[in-house]
């Protein structure tokens, strides 16, 4: 099967209808291609004018649980289900985890009576499991020790908008085989992307997370690649990278350092993969360690995308949860 056979949207469509009503998003394997389409759609309509989007969300109530900090997951889960209507409630978890003072299962049950939607951004994946299994209401994952789903579909969808379409296209993700490279991985299998995690020696991606992404791969055609080297990112129309140490692994600094080092982004690194032609586009999730996994010149370039970035979390996310909640 050709790459990209996979989102085809007809642009001249009617508006579109939710058809995810209900669903968790814990993991980018949970969504089928077409699924994925249609958030892709649905967020760039919205983006390109959000007026018969407008409401859409009223009388819904969100609530956003964060066991960790953050910037851009707090503020869009916020700011974008407001503009649809929605009643949006942050619950700072920072000094308590969930599970700490009752257990998840009567967390959710709890919740589930007065909100329409958990969001939540927690340490450990199974504390969203638990949640979403008991939970009568959706649970949407805002980053876990596992994944960050809703930053690959804002990743991809970024990266549509500047290649005009996923075919043919490769990206390179360097550095910790953590979260968001798990979530792109799984991903660019689904949509036919050809993607390539260039980590150090005992930093790859988790084994399961691999054989899934070549299982869905096998049907698209996307290359999967996995390297030590970061002459593995030549060839890609984007390098992606993230921090070095991630949010609770702050215990592993010690043996994390001194092993990323030769996987930075940086100029010299961008001239050797394109030196006689433009660089990649660069993109990272954010925040970003600049002098450590990239560095000013690199991030500061009109190669990068990453506010893109940033700013499409807020649309892919807002269409996700029209698809998730809104009334057909
Ligand atoms: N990329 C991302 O999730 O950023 P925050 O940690 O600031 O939410
Ligand atoms: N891998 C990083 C992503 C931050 C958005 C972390 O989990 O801290």
């Amino acid at each position: 099967m050709p790459h990209s056979a996979a989102i085809v949207e007809n642009k001249s469509a009617p508006a579109p209808r939710p058809m995810l009503s209900g669903r968790d998003l814990l993991s980018i394997s949970q969504l089928s291609v077409p699924e994925v389409g249609a958030i892709f759609a649905t967020a760039g309509a919205m983006k390109q004018d959000l007026t018969p989007f407008a409401g859409s969300l009223a009388g819904r109530s969100i609530i956003g649980l964060f066991e960790k900090p953050s910037l851009r997951t707090r503020v869009t889960f916020e700011v974008g289900p407001q503009k649809l209507g929605a009643y949006v409630m942050y619950y700072d978890h920072s000094k308590q985890r969930i599970g700490e003072r009752e257990s998840p299962k009567d967390y959710a049950k709890n919740l589930e009576r007065w909100v329409d939607c958990i969001v939540a951004r927690v340490y450990e994946h199974r504390v969203l499991a638990e949640m979403a299994e008991h939970a009568s209401v959706p649970v949407i994952n805002a980053l876990c020790d596992l994944e960050h789903p809703c930053q690959a579909l804002a990743d991809l969808f970024t990266l549509r908008e500047h290649l005009g379409s996923f075919e043919g296209a490769r990206l390179a993700y360097m550095g910790d085989g953590n979260n968001v490279c798990h979530s792109l991985m799984l991903l660019c299998a689904k949509l036919g992307v050809d993607f390539t995690a260039i980590t150090p020696k005992g930093f790859e991606p988790q084994f399961s997370v691999v054989r899934d992404a070549l299982s869905d791969a096998k049907t698209t055609g996307a290359r999967i690649t996995l390297s030590h080297s970061p002459d593995a990112a030549a060839g890609h129309h984007a390098l992606y990278t993230d921090c070095w140490v991630s949010m609770g692994q702050d215990h592993q600094k010690a043996i994390r350092d001194g092993v990323f080092e030769q996987y930075q982004v940086n100029e010299e690194l961008m001239q050797k993969l394109a030196p006689t032609g433009q660089w990649p586009l660069f993109m990272h999730c954010l925040p970003a360690h600049r002098g450590e996994e990239v560095t000013d010149d690199v991030i500061d370039s009109p190669r990068s995308i990453v506010f893109d970035q940033a700013e499409n979390r807020m649309w892919v996310q807002n269409a996700l949860l029209w698809h998730v909640l809104a009334r057909a």
